[in-house]
């Protein structure tokens, strides 16, 4: 139990690489998701369980709640940032990644200060070129996500252009399940 992580907005397409990379490392990692339909595909890339967004998502008037997460990937932002800031173990990190249900983080500063927590920021955007290639290329290798050669694994599906309204509605509300690939011809 000592080395839980958690990586949040699971089921999504930074989600779910996320998942199959640390689970790939041999971390014991839990998918924080709003689909619970979701389990089997979450398990098959490594995740050891899942937890419900209602969980994630709640509001706390505690600044702290019981030590849980050894780490943490945020995709999500509010207002599931606040919780893994209260419930990361003392000296753990969060890499936050994402604003998929909001930007604005409302939370305290004692995580910091009682507990030696730390808030990453990710920006893949800026990467210069060459750090890039050397993480592609870890990417390829050693840090190679469980699931990619399996069919559904990361849950990529094809959507034409006709397709993408859906998709983006689905995007909007919270539906996505990894990634679309957009086919651009008939
Ligand atoms: N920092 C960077 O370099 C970087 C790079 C790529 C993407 N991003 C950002 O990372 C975030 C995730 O990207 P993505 O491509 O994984 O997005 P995505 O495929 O749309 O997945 C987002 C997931 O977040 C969860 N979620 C929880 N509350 C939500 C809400 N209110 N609205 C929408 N989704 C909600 C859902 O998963 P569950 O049902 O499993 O909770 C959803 O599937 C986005 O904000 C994106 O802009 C940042």
């Amino acid at each position: 139990m000592e080395r839980e992580l958690q990586v949040t907005g699971a089921s999504g397409g930074v989600g779910s690489v996320a998942v199959a990379i640390l689970a790939a490392r041999g971390h014991e990692v839990w998918a924080a998701t709003g689909k619970p339909d979701e389990e089997a595909r979450l398990r098959a890339l490594g995740a050891a369980g899942l937890v419900e967004r209602d969980e994630v998502t709640a509001e706390s008037p505690r600044p702290l709640e019981s030590a849980r997460w050894a780490g943490a990937v945020d995709t999500v932002g509010a207002p599931t940032l606040p919780y893994v800031l209260r419930t990361l173990r003392l000296g753990a990190a969060v890499a936050s990644s994402g604003n998929a249900g909001g930007a604005v983080l409302e939370t305290t500063v004692l995580p910091f200060i009682l507990r030696g927590v730390s808030l990453l920021g990710m920006d893949s955007a800026n990467l210069p070129i060459d750090q890039r290639r050397a993480l592609w290329t870890r990417i390829a290798t050693d840090l190679r996500p469980a699931g990619l050669d399996e069919d559904g694994g990361l849950g990529v599906s094809e959507v034409g252009l006709d397709g993408l309204e859906g998709a983006f509605d689905a995007i909007l509300a919270a539906g996505a399940r990894g990634r679309w690939v957009v086919r651009v011809t008939d």
